[in-house]
């Protein structure tokens, strides 16, 4: 009997100190989210540099040869963020936004793939990392990350 309440007690003060430490965790990402958490990799570096030949041909006229913003807004750094923040976009959602309505004067013209790799492309342009998991619609990974 006295055995198994020192054995609970020990299970009890093991929990709290989970506890304190996911406390602690969600503090840190509060003050510091770009060091906490790795954002989860979505695409292959091969779809990305292989988006970029899209990106040229598709994107660039209105969205600007460096992604900054030309006749339509800049998919890239500050504006990007508050865009995808506001939207509360994720990778999952900016695919299926950019296969719905892009390029916006001819949306769904690109393959399934081209839509795959300037996706992956506009992500590595906004830091995200490349990872071995190639991007495509229902990966499951693509709802991991949120855009931000
Ligand atoms: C003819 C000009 C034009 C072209 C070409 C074009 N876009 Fe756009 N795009 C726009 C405009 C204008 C907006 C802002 C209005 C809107 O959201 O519809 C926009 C918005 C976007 C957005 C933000 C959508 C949202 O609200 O979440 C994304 C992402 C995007 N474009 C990606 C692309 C990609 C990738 C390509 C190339 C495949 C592309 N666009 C080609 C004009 C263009």
């Amino acid at each position: 009997m006295k055995q198994t309440s020192i054995v609970t007690a020990a299970v009890l003060i093991a929990g709290g100190m989970g506890l304190l430490t996911l406390g602690a965790t969600a503090q840190d990402q509060t003050s510091d989210p770009a060091a906490a958490d790795p954002a989860p990799a979505v695409y292959t570096a091969e779809q990305a540099s292989a988006g970029a030949a899209v990106y040229a041909q598709a994107c660039a006229v209105c969205h600007g040869a460096a992604l900054e913003g030309v006749a339509a807004p800049g998919l890239k750094g500050e504006y990007f963020k508050q865009m995808a923040a506001a939207q509360q976009l994720t990778a999952d959602s900016l695919l299926s936004v950019t296969v719905q309505t892009m390029p916006q004067t001819d949306p769904g013209s690109l393959t399934a793939e081209q839509y795959n790799q300037v996706v992956a492309y506009v992500l590595q342009q906004n830091g995200y990392p490349a990872g071995d998991v190639p991007l495509a619609p229902g990966a499951p990974n693509l709802t991991a990350l949120m855009l931000k």
